[in-house]
């Protein structure tokens, strides 16, 4: 039967709740499992450069965009978009494609985040020369990882099925903030290590010279990731926001703790790093080989600490996957006129299948590729290097372009109640800059890649919705 009385929005408890669940979606493995080995395999310094312009300029203007867009709207990604124009709908179905993407190989890594807690206390910190052999072995074998992953996916559905200011909301507000203080602590452990000076200078001296359109690409993919732009995520977080708050100071606000959580990321990590004499470029295992070698320097005191980081890492995980689930859910729930609950099966069942595979092409399946990449790199690939940015994209031009200047203003200064000092340079910066920027990083980047035809493969499956969007 269909539902005709428009349901009453959710709406967060409060504004704390709200800037936590936000600040929650964007702080979780893309800050502490992704920021660091990236910036490894680029190169260190430079790619950091890199990086914080992507994030201030950018990544802050589109915040900013998504948080007025939503709220004006009161609709998620593809409503948000509908209720302007069906032709735009495509823009929020590649940001419900990229939810159900990212969700593909989020709950695994977000598995091994989880198996990790639990292997700390099994004996895993006893033989710490051993532990890069144990990551590899155990991300290929073929059930265990399965296992957890299917956990963590599990426990997304109890927290989304609950709704978002129920669920979400709560898990966030304590465990973040604990999260930064083990941050802390682990840093002054890392940079007491003798020989850890190298890690600072790799972190903070730009090596320029290892810099090319692929790095300044993986920065700004990097920058969407980490701040869960570009898919509607925040247009989704910002509907169910009151119309009391100050959108620009609270954008301004989680970009800044993503950020820092990010760097304090690295400076937990680089300083051990080179103090363990490890590879900077040794790529996804990196937190998962070097937090516990730190651990396992300060014998039986270094078991609890790590469970407890790789709990936190978990919480962390689970308050950014909610976000993701949330983005395919509300779209059920608003365009489809699904109930909460049979929208989460539905989308965790599919979720369900595509973790498997890309588990397993870590491991057994790793002779199938599509498109020359595994499902786990497919997924992570065209998510990050190309359906965020062109997602951002896409939403600078509608911004820009086909909501009335005037509502803009009003939406973002409540009516004229609260001051945005930075209006007109925030509006000619997304409406002009962002979109030539993204577009010129995007073309360059491409060229440079390695997977050509797997990112050919993602423009086209953009041209495809553009060209069924009145379906959408
Ligand atoms: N930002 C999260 C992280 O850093 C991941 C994430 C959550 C995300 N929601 C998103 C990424 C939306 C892109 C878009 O781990």
């Amino acid at each position: 039967m269909q539902q005709v009385e428009k349901k009453q929005r959710e709406n967060w408890g409060s504004r704390f709740g709200f800037l936590m669940a936000a600040a929650g979606s964007a702080v979780g493995l893309g800050n502490i499992w992704r920021f660091p080995y990236l910036t490894g395999m680029n190169g260190g310094g430079a790619f950091i450069v890199i990086y914080l312009i992507c994030v201030f300029v950018v990544g802050l203007s589109i915040m900013t965009a998504e948080f007025a867009v939503g709220r004006r709207t009161g609709l998620a990604a593809v409503g948000a978009y509908k209720s302007y124009s069906n032709r735009w709908s495509f823009a929020g179905a590649l940001g419900v494609l990229s939810g159900f993407f990212i969700m593909g190989f989020y709950p695994v890594v977000g598995g091994w985040a989880l198996a990790y807690a639990f292997k700390s206390v099994t004996g895993l910190l006893a033989n710490p020369g051993a532990l890069g052999d144990a990551f590899g072995a155990f991300i290929t074998s073929p059930v265990e990882p399965l296992v957890w992953t299917l956990i963590f996916l599990a426990l997304n559905v109890v927290i989304v099925a609950k709704g978002v200011a129920g669920g979400i909301e709560k898990a966030g507000k304590v465990l973040m903030p604990t999260l930064f203080v083990l941050l802390i602590f682990i840093i002054f452990r890392s940079v007491s290590l003798p020989g850890s000076g190298a890690g600072l200078t790799f972190l903070f001296k730009p090596d320029w010279s290892q810099v090319n359109g692929s790095t300044v690409l993986a920065a700004l993919g990097q920058a969407f990731f980490s701040l869960s732009l570009g898919m509607g995520c925040m247009i989704t977080y910002g509907s169910y926001l009151n119309k009391k708050e100050n959108l620009p100071s609270n954008a301004l606000l989680v970009t800044s703790m993503d950020t820092a959580v990010a760097i304090l990321a690295g400076i937990a990590i680089f300083p051990a790093l080179f103090a363990f004499g490890m590879e900077p470029a040794a790529g996804p295992g990196l937190v998962f080989v070097v937090v516990p070698s730190i651990f396992a320097e300060m014998g039986g005191a270094g078991v609890l600490f790590s469970v407890l980081f790789f709990a936190l890492l978990v919480v962390a995980a689970l308050t950014s996957s909610v976000s993701l689930l949330e983005v395919v859910v509300a779209y059920l729930i608003d365009q489809k006129n699904m109930e909460r609950k049979p929208a989460v099966y539905a989308s965790s069942g599919i979720m369900v299948v595509t973790c498997i595979l890309s588990s397993l092409s870590l491991g057994v399946m790793s002779g199938f590729t599509i498109l020359g990449v595994g499902v786990f790199d497919f997924f992570d690939i065209l998510t990050d290097k190309i359906f965020l940015a062109i997602g951002g994209m896409l939403l600078a031009i509608f911004v820009g372009w086909v909501i009335k200047k005037e509502d803009l203003k009003d939406e973002l200064t409540n009516g004229g109640t609260v001051k945005f000092a930075l209006f007109e340079a925030w509006y000619n910066l997304t409406k002009y800059v962002i979109p030539v920027a993204i577009a010129i990083v995007a073309i360059s980047g491409i060229t440079a890649i390695a997977q050509k035809s797997l990112m050919i493969f993602g423009l086209l499956v953009i041209v495809v919705l553009a060209l069924f969007s009145k379906k959408l």
